[in-house]
């Protein structure tokens, strides 16, 4: 990779100067308390930031979290996560109570050598997404204004041409940080030569976000699994009635399209488990995938499905991507699909990659050990659309 990398700004010595690191700390939130429910992305910018602190710089970390309208809003505080970086860092993080302002400004200026600050949510700033790129550099200069480097180590927002991971580096000397460099690395191998057989497992809820990844993989895997929300769609396709399930009937002809070319390599469910309604405690039963009657919706793949899919992982099969849980995870009724999925491929011998911010979540809500996998990605859109082979903004502003 024709990128400066965090070791490179290393040895020019960081000791005493002030390094801006994005990070994506968008971590999901309890809805009733607001407490982090999954810290996977907070640990995993840790080596980063430790070895900065190690090397006596002054940490300003920056990051955005849900989807604030460009002004401040409270329940998308950083608040909680600068308590648990801490936790994690061992030691205090100075937090600024806005991104660029006073606060921000007084906090970096009061910063030692080997200390570490969070500044509030980069999107209480109209600036950080706008299309405009006067509105977008305008804030990009402010935030520069508090670095004297720059670490890009938020792969989950690579994919996003925002002003703190496409228009901070063209200011800052900037160089990648120890995650996004393993990310890039491991997301490389598959789509150069991938060892095979390859196999994708495919989840979540549209396939109108997953289209054009399946378009790019189509040609290159030797199965593609599909479960989740979206196979209603393929089953629909496929002439089958899909009760009240999620459907998305403008992609039908699409998905019967894709069902043509990648006949041989594509496997949908041959059950579902279908429930009265979409609640955690709703009657439920499976039922063959041509069976879903007319009043129920599926919410997860049936057991005989996950034998399918996972035989199809186990059986010598050299290298797996997986995106997108199988079924509704969150509620226990509906988790089998994506525990199934999920155990088969920390079972395989397989390279296994793990895409996602839900996928990724999946794996340790339900308690599996994240070491049986090869790699779990911090980013969902990002790694998808590093695999549709999509120019990156944020990786293509460390290129230059
Ligand atoms: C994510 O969770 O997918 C990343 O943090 C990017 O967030 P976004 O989809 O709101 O840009
Ligand atoms: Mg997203």
């Amino acid at each position: 990779m024709s990128i400066r990398n965090l070791d490179d700004l290393l040895a020019e010595g960081v000791s005493g100067r002030r390094v801006l690191v994005r990070a994506d700390l968008n971590v999901p939130l309890d809805k009733q308390t607001g407490a982090i429910t999954d810290d996977g992305r907070i640990r995993a910018v840790l080596p980063t930031l430790g070895a900065l602190v190690s090397a006596g710089a002054k940490v300003v970390v920056c990051s955005h979290l849900g989807r604030p309208k460009g002004a401040p809003d409270p329940q998308f505080s950083l608040t909680p996560v600068a308590g648990r970086l801490g936790e994690l860092l061992g030691a205090p993080v100075h937090f600024a109570t806005d991104t660029v302002g006073e606060s921000a400004q007084a906090t970096v200026a009061a910063l030692a050598d080997g200390e570490v600050a969070l500044l509030e949510n980069l999107r209480f700033n109209k600036g950080e997404t706008s299309k405009d790129d006067a509105e977008r550099g305008a804030f990009a200069d402010q935030l520069a204004a508090l670095g004297d480097a720059y670490v890009d180590d938020a792969f989950g927002a690579v994919h996003r041409k925002h002003a703190s991971v496409y228009d901070v580096p063209a200011r800052l000397p900037h160089v990648a940080g120890r995650l996004v460099l393993r990310e890039v690395e491991v997301l490389s191998t598959l789509t150069g030569s991938p060892e095979r057989p390859y196999v994708v497992v495919l989840g979540g809820s549209k396939v109108s976000d997953k289209l054009a990844v399946i378009e790019a993989l189509l040609p290159t895997v030797d199965r593609l699994l599909i479960g989740g929300g979206m196979c209603f769609t393929f089953l629909k396709a496929q002439g089958h009635e899909v009760g009240t399930s999620l459907l998305e009937k403008d992609m039908v002809e699409t998905c019967r399209n894709l069902l043509e070319r990648g006949a041989g390599k594509i496997m949908l469910p041959v059950d579902v488990v279908a429930a009265d309604a979409f609640a955690p405690d709703a009657a439920h039963d499976v039922v063959p995938a041509d069976g879903i009657p007319s009043h129920r919706v599926g919410l997860d793949i049936g057991p005989e499905t996950v034998a399918g899919f996972a035989a199809a992982l186990r059986t010598g099969t050299r290298t797996i991507f997986w995106n997108g849980p199988m079924g509704v995870f969150e509620m226990a009724a509906f988790a089998s699909g994506t525990r199934g999925v999920a155990e088969a491929i920390a079972e395989s011998e397989a390279f296994s990659v793990v895409g996602g911010g839900d996928s990724a979540a999946a794996v340790r809500l339900l308690g599996l050990d994240e070491k049986s996998f090869g790699h779990i990605s911090t980013g969902g859109g990002a790694s998808l659309e590093y695999l549709e082979g999509k120019t990156l903004p944020g990786i293509a502003a460390l290129e230059n």
